[in-house]
């Protein structure tokens, strides 16, 4: 089969289009032929060696996808081949075939979505998905600022937030593609944090009061104003750092406000501690998405030979939702 494979760490020019065997499934894995992987900055961090799950060279990245199952293991009860899925990996799904090792952890493509839609939703619905309700619990009325709204994670939490009842305040950094995300997800302000003083919009927004829930993938500068947007007892989401690294969160700002800093890891937490969350991974987020909620916005679609090229997609800022790669 076909592949986009790391020989190497380094920028996305390391990404070569190559011939690779094609996966088998073991007794309890799936082997699903791709039709599209979504591309997520977690990816571009891999490649560069960064990530916090080291990858050994060569590798194929690429976490998620959408396609049709090739293949079932003896033990595998549930899927057959045929059925068109979204599933995840870790990786390999920048590929003609992918083996899918947790096959309950995938789900049915919902009617009327394209393969590159579906290949667009699974982390960033997981991840808003396990911030804002199992980490936040946010609740209808609260005041919800998602910063970096026009990325894969970001929008999803605006479309979340607001089929959760919130008042969403969605920043991000270019007013042409944050029109997008409005009209996309029905955001009720958004704010441009390059030209603006979010802090100022959020206070004006919110009467003087500052928000509930702050669901942050942007970092550095952003997370370090936002504690001045935040309402008191708000609950604090550390998502990422596409800004290029960590803040410095004062521990004064967290006492005055009695404020919860609240790390966000999707996959882990479920992993490690509590497996009884992955339920609603399984058994709500289907729903929601039988629904629209947190249907992706694709902006940008390459073939696996632009490999490179989507990820420059990402780096460059470009993208409104989801890049994602076709294997066709
Ligand atoms: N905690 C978890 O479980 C989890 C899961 C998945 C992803 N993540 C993390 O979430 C973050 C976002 O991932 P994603 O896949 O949604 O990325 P993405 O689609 O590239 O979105 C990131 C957004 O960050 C903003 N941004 C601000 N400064 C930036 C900079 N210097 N370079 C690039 N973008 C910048 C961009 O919006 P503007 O240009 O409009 O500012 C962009 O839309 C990453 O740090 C990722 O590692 C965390």
């Amino acid at each position: 089969m076909r592949a986009v494979v790391a020989d190497r760490l380094g920028d996305p020019s390391v990404l070569q289009v190559k011939e690779v065997p094609t996966p088998e499934p073991g007794p309890r894995d799936v082997v699903v032929r791709v039709g599209a992987a979504g591309v997520n900055f977690p990816d571009i961090l891999s490649v560069a060696g960064t990530y916090q799950h080291k990858q050994q060279v060569p590798f194929i990245p690429g976490m998620e996808g959408a396609g049709t199952i090739h293949a079932v293991g003896s033990d595998v009860r549930g899927w057959k081949p045929g059925d068109k899925v979204i599933f995840g990996v870790r990786p390999g799904a920048f590929a003609e075939y992918a083996k899918v090792t947790k096959p309950d952890g995938m789900m049915r493509l919902p009617d009327g979505w394209s393969e590159i839609e579906g290949a667009g939703y699974r982390v960033a619905a997981h991840t808003a998905y396990h911030a804002l309700v199992h980490r936040a619990g946010t609740k209808k009325g609260d005041v919800v600022l998602v910063h970096g709204a026009s990325g894969g994670v970001g929008l999803a939490a605006v479309q979340l937030a607001k089929h959760l009842g919130a008042y969403v305040i969605a920043t991000g950094g270019d007013d042409a593609r944050l029109a997008i995300v409005k009209s996309h997800s029905g955001a009720d302000a958004v704010v441009n944090y390059r030209t603006t003083d979010f802090v100022a919009a959020v206070k004006e927004l919110t009467g003087g009061k500052g928000a509930d829930v702050i669901y942050d993938p942007v970092g550095g500068e952003v997370l370090e104003k936002s504690m001045r947007a935040a309402a008191y007892g708000a609950r604090l989401l550390i998502i990422g750092f596409t800004s290029g690294g960590p803040s410095t969160i004062m521990s004064n700002h967290v006492l005055i406000k009695g404020l919860t800093v609240l790390g966000v890891r999707a996959g882990e937490t479920i992993a490690r501690i509590a497996p009884e969350l992955g339920r609603d991974y399984i058994e709500v987020l289907p729903k929601l998405a039988a629904q629209g909620v947190m249907r992706p916005h694709i902006s940008h679609c390459f073939p696996m030979e632009r490999a490179a090229d989507a990820f420059r997609a990402l780096i460059d800022r470009q993208v409104v939702g989801k890049v994602v790669i076709t294997t066709a």
